[in-house]
């Protein structure tokens, strides 16, 4: 079975085509803002002008007529992004009489690494730019077990490199700051039962530009954003008694969040995994592989419920797979 996926959800377009064993294919664009952060209605026009590019490519290495599904990004993400992928998603069903599939945005973050990495049944830390959550299967469903009360930790970082200058994305910049940092600023650590958040922590560090080096403000505040993450993932592994833990969305590129992760596993004889990079962060593989499983499992979205959902919960989605 080849299922061809489309993500649109916010910065990347990507389609990708998959079959159970590996991924054949996957082209991407990325839209980069002139300034400031992403800015939604421009990001969708970004989308629908390299869409048909993006498609005549895959299609020029894997024959159109060989695809049995096409899934999409149904959400969470930006409305106008959303609803561009989806368009396209139909129209290629249609065009190709073959199923389509609405796939949550979040779930497929989590079923690439477990598929990339061969986790069986981990606790899930998914941190990217608008999301920021402590997941794990429980029965039929993933569940949340924490999340962030205000902002994405990507976004937090985003905006901490804005005000230092730099330009979007800030993820990779404040990185290798922080690399260079030297001192450590006592920042606001907030975490509250399993939820966590950083907009105060974000306000705390934007106070100490001029006061403090880049660099220090950089590191001060990873370590303080990166070990709430891990205390709370931790009470997630201690609570469920799981001994797996894996690492997805675009923040997990980190090698210091990677760091603090993995000795929190060793300290408890657990396994870290985390997907290779370009799997990390948002890629139509993650789509066209959830698709995949969504569709051998019986589940396919009509057109009538194909209408996209900007606050799609990954908590919705049965999962009738192992
Ligand atoms: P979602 O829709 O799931 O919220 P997203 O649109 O934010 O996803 P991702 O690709 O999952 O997309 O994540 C992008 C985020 O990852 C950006 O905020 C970016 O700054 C951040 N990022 C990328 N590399 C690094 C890094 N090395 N360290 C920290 N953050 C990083
Ligand atoms: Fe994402």
């Amino acid at each position: 079975m080849n299922v061809l996926g489309i993500e649109g959800t916010a910065w990347n377009l990507s389609v990708a085509i998959v079959n159970e064993e590996k991924v054949i294919a996957m082209v991407s664009e990325a839209y980069i803002p002139k300034e400031g952060g992403i800015h939604p209605r421009e990001a969708s026009q970004h989308h629908a002008e390299r869409m048909p590019i993006l498609l005549k490519k895959i299609f020029s290495i894997f024959p159109r007529d060989k695809i049995d599904a096409v899934a999409f990004s149904q959400g969470p993400g930006l409305g106008p992004c959303l609803r561009v992928t989806a368009t396209a998603a139909r129209l290629l069903s249609l065009k190709l009489s073959k199923p389509l599939i609405g796939v949550n945005h979040c779930l497929a973050h989590v079923e690439i690494g477990r598929w990339m990495t061969g986790a069986r049944n981990p606790v899930t830390l998914y941190v990217s730019g608008g999301n920021s959550q402590v997941i794990a299967r429980k029965g039929g469903r993933y569940r949340v077990f924490g999340e962030t009360l205000d902002i994405g930790i990507g976004n937090a970082i985003d905006k901490l490199a804005r005000k230092f200058g730099l330009p979007h994305p800030g993820g990779p910049k404040i990185e290798e700051l922080a690399k260079k940092g030297e001192k450590y600023y006592s920042l606001p650590y907030v975490v509250k039962g399993m939820d966590f958040s950083f907009s105060g922590l974000l306000t705390a560090a934007e106070r100490l530009i001029g006061k403090a080096r880049f660099e220090d403000i950089a590191y001060s505040f990873q370590e303080t954003a990166f070990a709430m993450l891990t205390e709370v993932t931790e009470r997630a592994m201690a609570y469920l008694g799981y001994d797996e833990m894996l690492l997805v969305g675009g923040v997990g590129a980190n090698e210091r969040l990677q760091k603090m992760l993995r000795e929190m596993c060793e300290d408890r004889n657990a396994k870290f995994f985390a997907p290779p990079k370009q799997y990390m962060g948002d890629n139509g593989a993650m789509i066209a592989y959830t698709g995949l499983l969504m569709l051998k499992n019986g589940q396919q979205t009509s057109l009538e419920e194909s209408i996209v959902k900007p606050n799609f919960r990954i908590e919705e989605v049965p999962i009738t797979w192992s």
